[in-house]
């Protein structure tokens, strides 16, 4: 397995991981991205030439995709349309390409024998719980709330019978809620911290209870490197890194990091079908593949976030207007 490649390596996660692969692998990694409004050529400057090549194109051409698995050691598939809010507006171009997007890369990999490791969600399962005491482990019943889980939780169980049908060497990781550089603006971190630097308040949905498990997009990838080196065909890994906190905990470190008054945020209408809890048990993980996630401080990690929307305006100027605009037309 020598070249990967990079569904999605322009968006956040996906850009990241190029970042981190670089870093820490010799692999040669072709990027294959239709650069969607979530997608930035900027994402991935400051990259070597030799290691890296952008191809922009959609996962659900089947042709152009065809030619680029056929030359591929592995497929690392993180293409999606991803945000919750824009799946309850427009289902469509999540189906599209959460869904026939996947379907067109296992088809082409079943064709060339290519290992492909798919990226999803914990968002499959649905939501617990404030008071459960449970988390979520591979056994969970799948139960997605939106149209961008369910089309996610649609994409791994195609993988699933790729697998079982025609043998296709594949993994599967669900992940919980991923900070860090480089997210998009439209998502709940980036939006407050870029709000409070424009001195706009802070916009908390409801009364901010819900819960997400954060973990750093560092730690995503060295979990989904692991797993390409040592996970087992046909199984699905759980990665997370014990980050629960409520939402309205992290709009005021947001606000405390940034030099605000706790209080500087206003509740906004909350989102419909708004999940309650995600929880990631990731024992299969730790113990069968020996991961472990090296950001242990939610704070320092936030802080280093924030260090990097201050310093990187250049890079999320262009996208804010356009996504509060959105915002204001759902009433959020
Ligand atoms: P993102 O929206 O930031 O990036 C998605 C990328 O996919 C963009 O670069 C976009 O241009 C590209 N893309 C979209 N449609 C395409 C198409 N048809 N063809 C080619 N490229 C296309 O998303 P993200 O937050 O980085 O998420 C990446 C993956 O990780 C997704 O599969 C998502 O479901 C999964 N995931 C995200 C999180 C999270 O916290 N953000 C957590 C767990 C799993
Ligand atoms: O759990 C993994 C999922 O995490 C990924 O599959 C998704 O791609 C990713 O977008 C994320 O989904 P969420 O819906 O949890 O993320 P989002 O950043 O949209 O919202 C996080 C929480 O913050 C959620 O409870 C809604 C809330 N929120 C969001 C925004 C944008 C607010 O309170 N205010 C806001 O302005």
């Amino acid at each position: 397995m020598s070249g990967l490649l990079v569904t999605g390596g322009a968006g956040f996660i996906g850009s990241n991981f190029v970042h981190y692969a670089v870093a820490h692998t010799d692999h040669q990694i072709v990027v294959l991205d239709k650069l969607t409004y979530a997608g930035e050529r900027a994402s991935l400057s400051g990259l070597p030439e030799e290691r890296v090549r952008l191809v922009v194109g959609d996962i659900a051409d089947a042709e152009l995709v065809d030619a680029l698995v056929a030359d591929a050691g592995a497929v690392v598939h993180y293409a999606a349309e991803s945000h919750n809010d824009n799946s309850l507006t427009d289902p469509s171009p999540f189906v599209q390409t959460n869904v026939v997007g996947t379907f067109t890369l296992l088809e082409a990999a079943r064709r060339h024998g290519t290992r492909f490791h798919h990226i999803s969600t914990d968002e499959v399962y649905g939501d617990l719980a404030l008071d459960d005491p449970g988390k979520f482990t591979p056994e969970t019943p799948y139960n997605p709330s939106s149209p961008y889980s369910a089309t996610k939780a649609g994409s791994d169980l195609l993988v699933r019978a790729w697998v079982r049908s025609f043998g296709l060497e594949a993994t599967i990781s669900n992940c919980s809620n991923n900070y860090g550089p480089r997210q998009h603006v439209e998502k709940f971190i980036p939006r407050q911290i870029t709000n409070v630097i424009d001195g706009v308040r802070p916009r908390l949905y409801g009364a901010g209870e819900n819960v997400r498990d954060w973990i750093h997009a560092d730690d995503h990838s060295s979990a989904v490197l692991r797993i390409l080196e040592a996970g087992r065909t046909g199984e699905t890994y759980l990665i997370g890194a014990d980050g629960e906190r409520n939402n309205l905990e992290v709009v005021q470190t947001i606000l405390r990091l940034m030099g605000q008054e706790p209080d500087a945020f206003d509740h906004v209408t909350d989102r419909p079908g708004h999940d309650l809890r995600y929880a990631i048990d990731a024992t299969k993980l730790r113990e069968e593949l020996g991961w472990e996630p090296g950001y242990r401080d939610f704070e320092a990690g936030l802080a280093d976030t924030i260090a990097w929307y201050r310093e990187n305006e250049a890079w999320w100027r262009p996208q804010k207007a356009e996504a509060e605009a959105r915002y204001a037309a759902a009433g959020h």
